[in-house]
C-alpha cells in the first residue's frame, strides 16, 4: 500500500501563529493568570497541552480579573468584545489571524459607508460572529443559495465577505443570487488560500486515491469541508481524529493507494503519528515496508 500525504495539509499559517503565541507567553507579565477566549483551536491535543502549561479556555469574559492575560484565537472577536476586555484592564494578546482581521477592517469600512454587509458562512461559527461585530451585529447571513433566495429585495447597495473556510464554487453561486436582490452588489474574495490549496489538494488525492483519510477535529468546519469534498470523489473516505481511531480501517490490506490530508488545526505530530501506524499496519499485515511521499504536481 502506498501512503500519499496532500502536499498541503495540517496547521494553516494563522493556527500555527495562534498556537505558538500561546506558547510563548510569558507568565510573569500577566499576574500567573492566563486565557484563552473560546479554545485556542479545535484540537483536543493541543488544548491539554495548553492546560498543562496553565493555560485555560474561558467564554464567559466575567470570568477575569484585572492585569489577566486574554489570548484572541485566530477566529478573531467582534469590535464590542475588545471593548468589554479593555474595561475590564487585561491584557490582550491578539492572535487573530490577519486574513481575518483583513475582513473585519472590510465590514467596518463598508458598513461606515453605508453599505448593507453579507456574511457568507455559519452563523453559528465564532468566526463569523466575530465579523458581525465589525458591523453593530447587523450583518445578514446566509449559508446557501436557498436562504440567499429567501431575502427580501433591496434597494440597498450590498457587500459580500465570506467565511475564510467557505467552499468559493458554493461562495461564488450564493453571490450570483444576492446580486438579483440588491441594487447594487459588491463582492470580497475572502476565502484563505489555506483553505483553497488544502481543498483542491484533497480534491485531487481523492480522485486517485482508494482511500482516503481525513484527520482532524470532529468540530473543525475546515476539517468537515475536506472530508466531503474527499467523500464525493472517494467513497471510502474516513474522518479520524488521531492514530488511535485507525484500527477502524480493516480493510487497509487491500488498498492500493492510500491518501492522508489533515485540517488546519491539525498539530503536525498527528499527522506523522498517522502515517507511523498506517505504515505499521501495512507491514504487519503485508509484511513488506511502504513509504510515504508528497503528492506529486
Ligand atoms: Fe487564517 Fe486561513 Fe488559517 S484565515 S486561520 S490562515 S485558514
Amino acid at each position: 500500500m502506498e501512503i500519499i500525504v496532500a502536499r498541503y495539509s495540517g496547521f494553516c499559517f494563522g493556527v500555527d501563529k495562534a498556537v505558538k503565541t500561546a506558547f510563548n507567553v510569558q507568565f510573569d507579565q500577566c499576574d500567573g493568570r492566563v486565557f484563552t477566549l473560546g479554545e485556542l483551536i479545535h484540537n483536543a491535543q493541543v488544548i491539554e497541552a495548553l492546560n498543562k502549561k496553565g493555560i485555560q479556555a474561558i467564554n464567559d469574559i466575567d470570568e477575569l480579573r484585572e492585569n489577566d492575560c486574554v489570548i484572541i484565537r485566530a477566529h478573531g472577536i467582534g469590535r464590542h468584545v475588545y471593548e468589554m476586555l479593555r474595561e475590564r484592564n487585561v491584557r490582550i494578546i491578539d492572535a487573530t489571524c490577519p486574513y481575518v482581521k483583513r475582513i473585519h477592517e472590510i465590514v467596518r469600512e463598508k458598513h461606515d459607508e453605508g453599505y448593507q454587509i453579507v456574511i457568507v458562512g455559519d452563523p453559528t461559527h465564532p468566526e463569523v460572529i466575530g465579523i458581525n461585530g465589525w458591523c453593530d451585529g447587523k450583518a445578514l447571513i446566509v449559508s446557501d443559495e436557498k436562504e440567499a433566495e429567501e431575502l427580501a429585495c433591496s434597494d440597498a447597495r450590498m457587500c459580500a465577505v465570506a467565511q475564510t473556510t467557505f467552499r468559493r464554487s458554493k461562495y461564488d453561486a450564493i453571490f450570483e443570487t444576492l446580486k438579483k436582490k440588491f441594487a447594487f452588489a459588491l463582492k470580497f474574495d475572502t476565502i484563505c488560500n489555506a483553505t483553497v490549496q488544502r481543498q483542491s489538494e484533497a480534491a485531487r488525492l481523492s480522485k486517485v486515491a482508494d482511500a482516503m483519510v481525513v484527520i482532524g477535529g470532529r468540530n473543525s468546519s475546515n476539517t468537515q469541508k475536506l472530508y466531503e469534498i474527499c467523500r464525493q470523489n472517494c467513497p471510502q473516505t474516513y474522518l479520524i481524529e488521531n492514530a488511535s481511531e485507525l484500527p477502524s480501517l480493516k480493510n487497509i490490506k487491500n488498498l492500493k493507494t492510500v491518501g492522508i490530508t489533515a485540517g488546519a488545526s491539525t498539530p503536525d505530530w498527528v499527522i506523522k503519528e498517522v502515517i507511523f501506524h498506517m505504515e505499521d499496519m501495512t507491514k504487519r499485515q503485508e509484511g513488506e515496508i511502504d513509504f510515504s511521499k508528497a503528492l506529486e504536481e
